[in-house]
């Protein structure tokens, strides 16, 4: 079949994967090819082991692969190949140098930018899908137009807003697109020729077209107003629990109001991801090159605060147990930074972890999709650490059950069968606010859940 359009990606993770397999199930016109270094990684995606677990991804993979989806480690014949490029490799926080600890480390997106260059021999439209510090695409066009071969290339930025766990219904049906482009007439044909992909099954009124400036900010500005509602909802359940007042009272009673709205308001024991804290590290650090000082503050407080609000788990976990957990086995049900997503990265669990091993506790962690990732992040920590599918057994023995991530399981569990294998008196943390509190009381637990009082027995 001869297809309209030639699409690559550049980058098969945890993006590049989920949307060119939804722009190739909704687009059987389009060829689009999905490129990878990583060899270990494009081969799960030509399995049905695919490397990221996402509800409804296989059975989409399934209806495009081998017709007009293809996965692939050949960069340089994808590149040639193509008449539109999306590129959506990582761009963590910089480790090194200036900026570390703030700033993006755009190498990989550098790299990229060049690969693209030595290998194209004709205009193309590059399109930034990783998320980027504003004004990246300006870095990128001259890198791109720097070229003695007479070839111009478009750079369009499509910043991406799927979150895991539910990234197949994010896609095919977004709140919005969001797609920038130059304010020239090159730059707005090229803006219209991403807006004609995603028209396919997007609705033209769901299709934003922006400045790149406006795309690039809005994708960080996006992610940072999230992450301040979890933090502004965390700190207050911390008053919460000095005041008996209840956290998801006060976020129901706020939600209802339809400027404030109830979605993302739910307290926990701080949120994880790979991109909150680094988004908004980012964002920080825009700020202060801009000289933007007060700016810069106002933002760092929402990873603070969440970072004060992992360690405040431990604490309260520590002092209710009789200010030791030393030699106590503690079970952690869940690892994922979130249900539906065996991603473990930045998940409060790993803080949990570390600083319940700092206690000397004997830690037992339980995911159902998580394990492999929770023993990579654990490798190198020292300390009493193990690993169970079993969610029965790692409470077997233990003193403490703490629930870290809101898998749908995790309330299903029989906790009178739970409660009977375990050391007394039994402590139960619900650091998502899943369960039943009254009833886990009323049968003999310990009850302690974030903004919340104390259900105690003794
Ligand atoms: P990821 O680490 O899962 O995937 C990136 C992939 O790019 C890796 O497989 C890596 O091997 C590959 N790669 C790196 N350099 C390459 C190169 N030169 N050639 C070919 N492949 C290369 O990252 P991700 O979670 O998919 O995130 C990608 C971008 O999307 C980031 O900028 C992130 O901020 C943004 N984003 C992520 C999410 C999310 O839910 N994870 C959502 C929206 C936006
Ligand atoms: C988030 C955004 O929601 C996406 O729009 C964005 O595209 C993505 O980041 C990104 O840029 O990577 P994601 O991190 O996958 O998506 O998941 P979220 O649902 O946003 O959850 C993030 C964290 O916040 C999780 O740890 C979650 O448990 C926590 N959370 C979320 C809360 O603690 N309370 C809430 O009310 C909501």
């Amino acid at each position: 079949m001869a297809f309209s359009q030639d699409i690559l990606c550049i980058g098969a993770g945890y993006v590049g994967g989920p949307t060119m397999a939804v722009i190739a199930d909704k687009c059987p016109d389009l060829k689009v090819t999905v490129v990878d270094i990583n060899p270990a990684r494009i081969a799960a995606w030509n399995s049905d082991d695919l490397p990221i677990y996402e509800p409804g991804l296989l059975d989409v993979v399934r209806r495009a692969r081998g017709r007009n989806l293809f996965f692939t480690t050949d960069v340089p014949t994808g590149i040639r190949a193509a008449d539109v490029i999306f590129v959506s490799v990582n761009t963590p926080t910089k480790t090194f140098g200036e900026g570390a600890g703030r700033a993006a480390d755009l190498q990989y997106w550098e790299k990229t930018a060049r690969e693209i260059l030595a290998n194209s021999d004709r205009p193309k439209i590059v399109v930034e899908k990783s998320t980027l510090p504003v004004r990246t695409a300006e870095a990128m066009r001259r890198i791109l137009n720097s070229n003695d071969r007479g070839l111009r290339f478009d750079v369009v930025s499509n910043p991406e807003f799927l979150a895991e766990g539910t990234a197949i219904a994010d896609l095919e049906s977004p709140d919005r697109v969001l797609i920038g482009g130059e304010e020239t007439a090159d730059g707005r044909r090229a803006r219209r020729v991403i807006a004609d992909i995603y028209a396919t099954w997007v609705s033209r009124d769901r299709i934003i077209e922006s400045n790149l400036w406006s795309a690039e900010l809005s994708k960080l500005t996006a992610n940072a107003f999230l992450a301040q509602r979890i933090s502004s909802i965390n700190s207050i359940s911390a008053l919460c629990e000095k005041t008996e007042a209840d956290i998801d009272e006060v976020a129901y009673a706020i939600g209802t109001d339809s400027r404030i709205g109830p979605r993302f308001l739910k307290a926990s024991v701080g949120f994880g991801g790979s991109c909150f804290k680094k988004d908004i590290l980012n964002l920080v650090y825009i700020c202060e090159h801009y000289g933007l000082h007060e700016v810069a503050r106002y933002w760092e407080a929402v990873v603070k605060m969440n970072e004060w609000q992992q360690t405040r788990f431990v604490r309260t976990m520590v002092s209710a147990m009789f200010n030791t957990v030393a030699g106590k086995r503690i079970a952690l049900f869940g690892f994922a930074f979130k249900a539906d997503t065996g991603d473990t990265r930045e998940s409060a669990a790993i803080q949990v972890t570390r600083q319940l091993l700092e206690e000397h506790a004997s830690v037992v962690i339980t995911d159902p999709k998580a394990l492999d990732n929770a023993r990579r992040d654990l490798e190198h920590v020292t300390g009493d650490v193990s690993f169970e599918a079993d969610p029965y057994v790692a409470a077997a023995g233990a003193h403490a059950v703490a629930v870290l991530t809101e898998w749908r399981e995790y309330r299903d569990l029989d906790f009178r069968r739970i409660l009977d294998s375990m050391v007394k008196p039994a402590f139960l943390f619900d650091g998502r606010n899943i369960l039943d509190h009254d009833a886990l009381f009323e049968m003999g637990f310990n009850v302690f859940a974030i903004g919340k009082s104390p259900r105690l027995h003794f």
